[in-house]
């Protein structure tokens, strides 16, 4: 159970690695008091601070009560499908130099960090990441789970389906869809549809088949 008494401002993040770190940063930015880390992976580590922050077991909710933001690599799904059984809530991280369209809407558990822009009527689906500085067009659609990371360039009319992943600097044309679960990689130039589950690279990006699974490395 929680000991602390929760505001309305108080947010648990899951993750007590480096980036659940710059999350914190980002979610104190936007007016949330951290109240402590939720450990996923490794429950040795809980009762112990990191950056003076404690470290809860996913357990530690209090049902009805502590809001979470997913603050970890790897799958969101599966991360946030550990958290919700216990009763957390899913709460939005926007850092305050990230600017969104007023006409765009952001369902429940999105983190967003700073330099990101959002054009007009794009919807981010729950539990979205866009990290620092990426762009997304206008009237795009991201799935729920997926994650953005730093400096991608998604163009608008594109569809980006639930679990992809969007590695740093990659560049997605305007109109193009990313599957279910596939993978960009890290500075890919996507110009056409990218079918669901599979890893494209490269400029321009290419199906890479590497015989053991997609998406290995995915940070
Ligand atoms: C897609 C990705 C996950 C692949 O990682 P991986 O499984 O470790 O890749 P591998 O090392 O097995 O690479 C296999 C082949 O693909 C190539 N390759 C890997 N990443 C590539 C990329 N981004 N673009 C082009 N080719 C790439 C490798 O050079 C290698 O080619 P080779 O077989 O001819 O030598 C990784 O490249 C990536 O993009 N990660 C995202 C990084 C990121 O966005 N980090 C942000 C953190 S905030």
């Amino acid at each position: 159970m929680i000991s602390c008494v929760l505001g309305a401002r108080d947010i648990f993040l899951a993750g007590t690695g480096s980036f659940a770190l710059e999350i914190a940063d980002w979610a104190q930015a936007a007016g949330w008091r951290v109240a402590g880390l939720i450990e996923l992976v490794d429950p040795a580590r809980v009762g112990s601070t990191v950056d003076g922050l404690l470290v809860v077991d996913p357990s530690a909710a209090i049902a009805g009560e502590g809001c979470v933001a997913v603050a970890l690599g790897g799958d969101r799904r599966e991360h946030w499908s550990r958290l919700e059984p216990h009763g957390w809530s899913p709460a939005s991280v926007v850092h305050p130099l990230a600017h969104l369209s007023g006409s765009a809407r952001l369902e429940p558990g999105c983190v967003l960090g700073p330099g990101v822009a959002v054009g007009a009527h794009t919807v981010l689906g729950p539990h979205t990441l866009v990290s620092r500085g990426a762009l997304i067009g206008h009237h795009s659609v991201l799935g729920a789970y997926v994650t953005v990371n730093p400096g991608a360039n998604i163009a608008g009319n594109v569809v980006i389906g639930e679990r992809a992943f969007i590695g740093m600097g990659a560049i997605v044309v305007n109109n193009a869809s990313v599957g279910e679960g596939a993978t960009v990689a890290a500075g890919s130039l996507v110009l056409k549809d990218v079918t669901a589950g599979v890893r494209v690279q490269g400029v321009p990006a290419r199906e890479y088949r590497d015989g053991d699974g997609n998406g290995a490395g995915r940070a």
